[in-house]
């Protein structure tokens, strides 16, 4: 790796995480290291979903540091749920229906989308549940577990299987329609609340 990867990829991660601390800047952020991935910093579509998946990593550990029912993890947690809503509605609308429509990526867009729809339940299935208690935490975190690995498996996976068979115009188009449509599902996003069963 060159030291002007290493740059890149440092000032990308420092953005993402200075936009998660925006909202509660006193709160210490502890990302730790990130599975590594070619994609960070990178000018199309696909690092511009890495800067998300950073931010909400910043996020996750920020609501960790939070208690109880105090107004930082309300509005941390508000805002998480939010944005990642917003941005798997517009993954997908922007990559996922095209890398779903090539038969030799179906399987890896398939994929994808279905964690979306967890990780949706998961989120409402918070929501709807009492954020003092300590079960809440727990939950939570199962919910950063699998979040987490879900965008390992997008960085590290299902983004290079998607590569392969688009052309750089696809994914420079791809980021302009991410951004426009990122906006759009966010300013009309909703939080649902649901008690998951099982
Ligand atoms: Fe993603
Ligand atoms: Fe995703």
């Amino acid at each position: 790796m060159t030291t002007q990867t290493i740059q890149t990829e440092a000032k990308a991660k420092a953005k993402a995480v200075a936009r998660a601390k925006k909202l509660v800047p006193d709160l210490s952020v502890r990302l730790g290291s990130t599975p590594a991935t070619k994609f960070r910093g990178n000018p199309d579509i696909f690092g511009r979903l890495v800067e998300d998946h950073d931010m909400h990593r910043a996020l996750f550990s920020m609501i960790e540091e939070t208690s109880g029912t105090s107004p930082e993890r309300k509005k941390l947690f508000k805002e998480l749920v939010r944005d990642i809503k917003a941005h798997a509605s517009a993954e997908e609308q922007a990559l996922w229906s095209t890398v779903m429509r090539n038969p030799k990526t179906t399987e890896d867009a398939r994929h994808a989308v279905s964690e979306h729809k967890e990780l949706d339940e998961m989120a409402a299935d918070l929501a709807a549940r009492d954020m003092a208690s300590p079960a809440w935490l727990r939950r939570f975190k199962k919910m950063k577990d699998e979040y987490l690995h879900h965008i390992r498996e997008e960085e590290q996976e299902q983004f290079l299987a998607a590569q392969k068979h688009l052309s750089s115009s696809d994914v420079t188009h791809m980021k302009r329609v991410f951004n426009a449509r990122k906006l759009e599902e966010k300013a009309s996003v909703k939080i649902e609340k649901k008690i998951k069963l099982k």
